[in-house]
């Protein structure tokens, strides 16, 4: 009788302690399920994250944006020698381009709400149904842009571009004129470097405008001074090369003005380089683009915004 009751007690011990298993495994195996659907949701989102920040979404699916699209496609972010393409979303969208902490990601997912929400409502309401309509609201969609690129440190820009990595002799050029962006309190990479998402057609095609006829006369005096006992009073060469016409345009032809500088501020005069102070080696250049037959105008030539500018093939 007592051995009956033990057993009867083991019994409903037993039975208690699979119950509490039971519920240990229920409990587990809905931790598991959670857990899944988190990493599936997080996953979904995550894709459509990326999905939504794609060119092909960016640039087709809103009627408005293929217009976008096309002077994206000329700019050296398509297309360029390195092989890596910026998407819309690396410049348009905070921490695409580069790896968000938790906190990042969940402002980029409520940015990126609020912006979806107010492109998606513009094609809705068909704001921008026409070409002309587009050029119309484009200069206050640039300012938008660049407004937001201004106040966010330009974010998005130097998610790939990190100026510090510009070292070595080959890019001192660059690393002089970015000495003073890395140090500034605000970073504003559009200051010299607009229209480097978005290109127009015959954009940097200009030939003239880009110097000062004082500037040329300025520069006229100190080439005088310190360049034409080796090049030549008529800038012909004699013992150094000519500065003017066909073999000038040869080497300097489609290339930067930052290239000519380099050579007439680092490397120039031949028996002592970096002699020549920045602005009389600016008013050099200034003087010889005059002589090789760009115009001048209004605005003088600068040692950073100016310097980016490519100058046309001959
Ligand atoms: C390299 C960075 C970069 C990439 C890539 C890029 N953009 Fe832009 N985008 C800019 C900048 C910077 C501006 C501000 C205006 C300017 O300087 O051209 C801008 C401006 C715009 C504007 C305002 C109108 C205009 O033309 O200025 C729209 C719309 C736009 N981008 C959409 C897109 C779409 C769609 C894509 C992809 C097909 C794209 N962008 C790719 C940097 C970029
Ligand atoms: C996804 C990464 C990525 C992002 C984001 C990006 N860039 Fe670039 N950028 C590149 C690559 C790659 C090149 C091509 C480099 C080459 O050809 O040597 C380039 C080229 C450039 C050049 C040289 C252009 C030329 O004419 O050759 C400039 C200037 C530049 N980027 C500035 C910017 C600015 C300003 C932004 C922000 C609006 C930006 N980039 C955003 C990757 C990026
Ligand atoms: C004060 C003007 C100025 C500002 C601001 C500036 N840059 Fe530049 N940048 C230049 C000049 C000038 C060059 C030289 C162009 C060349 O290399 O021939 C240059 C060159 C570059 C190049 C190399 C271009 C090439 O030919 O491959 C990159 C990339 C670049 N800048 C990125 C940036 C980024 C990103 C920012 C913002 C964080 C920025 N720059 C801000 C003036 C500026
Ligand atoms: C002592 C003589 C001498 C003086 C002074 C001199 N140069 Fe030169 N320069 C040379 C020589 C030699 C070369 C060719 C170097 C080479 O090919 O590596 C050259 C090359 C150049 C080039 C490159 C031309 C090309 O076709 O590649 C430029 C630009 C230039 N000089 C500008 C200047 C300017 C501007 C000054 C005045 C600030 C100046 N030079 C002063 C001797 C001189």
């Amino acid at each position: 009788m007592a051995n009956q009751r033990q057993n009867a007690a083991a019994t409903e011990r037993d039975r208690a302690r699979n119950r509490r298993g039971g519920r240990g495994l229920l409990l587990a195996v809905a931790a598991a399920a959670f857990v899944f659907l988190g990493v599936v949701a997080v996953a979904l989102t995550n894709a459509f994250v990326n999905y939504t920040s794609t060119d092909s979404f960016c640039g087709t699916t809103c009627h408005s944006m293929t217009w976008a699209a096309k002077t994206y496609r000329r700019s050296p972010h398509f297309d360029n020698r390195v092989g890596v393409r910026a998407t819309c979303g690396d410049c348009h969208i905070p921490y695409d381009a580069n790896h968000p902490t938790p906190m990042h990601y969940i402002s980029l997912l409520l940015f990126k709400a609020d912006r979806g929400a107010k492109d998606v409502w513009g094609e809705l309401t068909k704001r921008i149904r026409t070409e002309e309509e587009w050029e119309k609201r484009r200069p206050q969609l640039a300012a938008t842009v660049e407004t937001f690129l201004k106040t966010h440190d330009s974010i998005t820009c130097r998610g790939c571009h990190t100026l510090e990595a510009f070292a070595g002799p080959r890019n001192a050029m660059r690393q002089l004129v970015h000495r003073d962006v890395i140090q500034a309190d605000t970073v504003d990479c559009l200051r010299c470097h607009a229209g480097v998402g978005h290109v127009d057609d015959g954009a940097d095609q200009a030939r003239g405008g880009w110097y000062t006829l004082r500037q040329a006369a300025n520069g006229a005096l100190a080439y005088a001074r310190t360049c034409s006992m080796c090049h030549g009073a008529e800038l012909h060469g004699a013992g150094a090369p000519a500065l003017v016409g066909q073999p000038f345009w040869q080497a300097y032809g489609g290339q930067r003005v930052s290239t000519l500088w380099s050579a007439v501020h680092t490397q120039m005069p031949m028996t002592a380089p970096g002699s020549v102070s920045v602005r009389d080696s600016i008013d050099i250049m200034a003087f010889l683009l005059q002589q090789n037959g760009v115009a001048a105008g209004e605005t003088p030539l600068d040692d950073s915004v100016d310097l980016t500018k490519v100058r046309p093939p001959h």
